[in-house]
Order: structure tokens, then C-alpha cells, then sequence
């Protein structure tokens, strides 16, 4: 089973996944948040701030990801990512944000079959690369993905990602599986599953529905518990690894944070940021996530990541001896 970290643009970044595959590894491949081409002439360090291999760990597979309409752009951009050193590039046509697709870009393409042909067709011609692609169902409606993975059956495509929404639904309501099956079954290519998988009975439920998916792409899912990949590969962490791995995520994100800036605004802004997502299955009812948003030194923060984790401890065990 391979298992590829979807990314999250602003927190998936080069420091999270090295620290991530130092802490838990058992992920195969990282996704670079997307880069969106324009006519560049150069590749400037702060466009590619994320993919130079000088911030990445040469231990962690990146794998980078451009956004673009345009195959002319797209083989510039390419150009300079091979120079680096990487064998595979993903194409995004998946991001649903309006920003975005009102550009055409992202899932904001998907109803324009003859502009991605035309995409396709350039950036084919270059086989120095493999492309691979994360799509959506459509942009409003699943025919429109129907007639875009036609389409790519024609092209030489390493792997195609199907997140199970439209890019109009963003992230609302669950993943249409019945959808996603309709476009998995009319592909020629590997297919890798992304979508609301957020526990092993989660992966449980998709590979008995589609036992010969090989791939599986999360990103919630780990956000809120790094130890996900491990334990889909491993079995379930006991509360004390989970507890001891998770400090040791925390504490190095922290003191990577702390490097940059000692400021305690700083510091606490980019930790709640982490918490959005840790915190989910650690405090289920918010109470000290709530607290957390309030807090504006480091002190008061540390207090209340302690008794969070306490309290999380101590109701994991209680529920251990009641089973
Ligand atoms: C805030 C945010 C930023 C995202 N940034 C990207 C991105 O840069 N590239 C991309 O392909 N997907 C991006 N995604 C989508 C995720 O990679 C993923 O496909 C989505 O969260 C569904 O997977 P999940 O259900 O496992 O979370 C983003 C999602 C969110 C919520």
C-alpha cells in the first residue's frame, strides 16, 4: 500500500513533511502545495521556496505540484523543477477555490475538455518528466469529469488522483463514491484515492469497495493525527506512543518556529494554527482549543497544551479499562 501526503498550501510546507517522515514516517511521497505558473522567465528562490532541495530532507520523497492552464508555462516550470533533481511533477486540476478556477485553473477547468487537449498535448512532448494528476469530479457536475478522464486515457499519465467531490462543493457534505466509481471504472490509468479518509475503518470501507486501489492520498486525516499513515500500516499506537510521538512532533515544529522568530505573537499564531488540526481528536469538545485561540504568551500556552494532553491521557485510559 503506498500512502501519498496530500498537500495544504501554507501547512504542508518543507519544515512539516521533514519533521513529519523524522517523526512518523511510513509515508511514501509528499505533495508539494501547488505553484502557479505565469510567463517567469527565471526560477526565482522565493517562487520555488518550497521544492529547492536545500529546505527539503533528501530522505523524503517530494513529489512537486504546478497549477496551471497554460502547457507552454507549465514546461518552463517543468524545465527548472527537473534541473533540481525531480523525476515526476502533478498536474493540479483539483482546487476548488474560486480564486482559482475563476481563472480557469484547478477544477476550474474541468469543463473546458478541448483547453486541457490542448494543455496536454504540449506538455506530453516533453519526456523528461512523468505527469501525474489530482482531479475532481467536475467542476459543478460529474459529466464534465467524465469526459476530462476519457480525455486522459489518451496520454501517457503516471497516476490520476480523484478527490470525490465537484469543485463547487469544495468541502461539504462527504465523498461521492458512487461518482468516484464511475470515473474509476472508465480510466485506463492508476487511480489513487483521496477523500474524507480520516481512520482505519475509513481505508477499511474504500479498499473493500475497491479491493484492486492500490494508493491512497490523505491530508485532514494525518493533519489531525500524524500517526495515521503509521497506523494504517502498523495497527493502532498505544495512548502513551501515540502521546510521546505527538510531543515530539509538537516540540520540533516548536523549536522550528522558534528559530525563525522569538516574538510570542508569532510563535502562538503558528502554533493554534498546528492545534486546528491536532486538536481535533485530542479535545473533542474544543474546551481547550477555544482557550488556546485566547492565549497570547508562551506560557499560557504551554499550560494549556499540558492540560490537554492530560486530560486526553486520562480519558484514553478510562476507556481502555472499560473495553
Ligand atoms: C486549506 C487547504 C489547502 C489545500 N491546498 C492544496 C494544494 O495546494 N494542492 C492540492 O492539490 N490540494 C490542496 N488541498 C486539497 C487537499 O490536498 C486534499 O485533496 C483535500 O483536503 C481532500 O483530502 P482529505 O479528505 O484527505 O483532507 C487543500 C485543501 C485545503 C483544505
Amino acid at each position: 500500500m503506498n500512502i501519498y501526503f496530500a498537500p495544504i498550501q501554507g501547512v504542508t510546507i518543507a519544515h512539516y513533511r521533514n519533521i513529519h517522515a523524522q517523526v512518523y514516517g511510513c509515508v511514501d511521497a509528499y505533495y508539494s502545495p501547488f505553484v502557479t505558473t505565469t510567463e517567469k522567465r527565471s526560477a526565482s528562490k522565493i517562487l520555488f521556496k518550497d521544492i529547492f532541495p536545500d529546505v527539503n530532507d533528501p530522505a523524503v520523497k517530494l513529489l512537486p505540484q504546478l497549477l496551471s492552464n497554460n502547457g507552454i508555462h507549465f514546461r518552463e516550470y517543468a524545465k527548472w523543477i527537473v534541473n533540481m533533481g525531480y523525476k515526476e511533477i502533478n498536474w493540479n486540476i483539483g482546487c476548488p477555490f474560486p480564486a482559482v478556477t475563476g481563472k480557469k485553473r484547478g477544477s476550474g477547468i474541468l469543463p473546458y475538455p478541448d483547453m486541457i487537449k490542448k494543455f496536454l498535448d504540449e506538455v506530453c512532448k516533453d519526456t523528461t518528466f512523468e505527469l501525474t494528476v489530482k482531479m475532481r469530479l467536475g467542476f459543478q457536475h460529474l459529466e464534465e469529469g467524465t469526459k476530462v478522464i476519457e480525455l486522459l486515457n489518451d496520454y501517457p499519465i503516471k497516476e490520476v488522483t480523484i478527490h470525490g467531490r465537484t469543485g463547487k462543493q469544495k468541502y461539504e457534505g462527504i465523498a461521492d463514491l458512487d461518482a468516484f466509481e464511475h470515473l474509476y471504472n472508465l480510466s485506463n490509468h492508476t487511480i489513487v484515492y483521496n477523500g474524507d479518509l480520516f481512520s482505519y475503518n475509513d481505508y477499511q470501507k474504500i479498499k473493500r469497495r475497491f479491493p484492486e486501489i492500490n494508493s491512497f492520498m490523505l491530508a485532514r486525516g494525518i493533519l489531525r493525527n500524524p500517526a495515521l499513515a503509521y497506523e494504517l500500516k502498523n495497527g493502532p499506537l498505544t495512548v502513551e506512543e501515540r502521546l510521546e510521538k505527538l510531543i515530539s512532533f509538537h516540540d520540533a515544529l516548536f523549536k522550528h518556529f522558534e528559530e525563525r522568530s522569538d516574538a510570542e505573537t508569532y510563535l502562538c499564531n503558528k502554533l493554534k494554527g498546528l492545534w486546528t488540526y491536532l486538536s481535533v481528536p485530542i479535545d473533542p469538545t474544543g474546551m481547550y482549543f477555544n482557550q488556546m485561540k485566547q492565549c497570547q504568551t508562551i506560557v499560557a500556552y504551554n499550560d494549556i497544551v499540558k492540560n490537554m494532553l492530560d486530560a486526553y491521557q486520562l480519558n484514553e485510559t478510562s476507556q481502555q479499562h472499560l473495553l
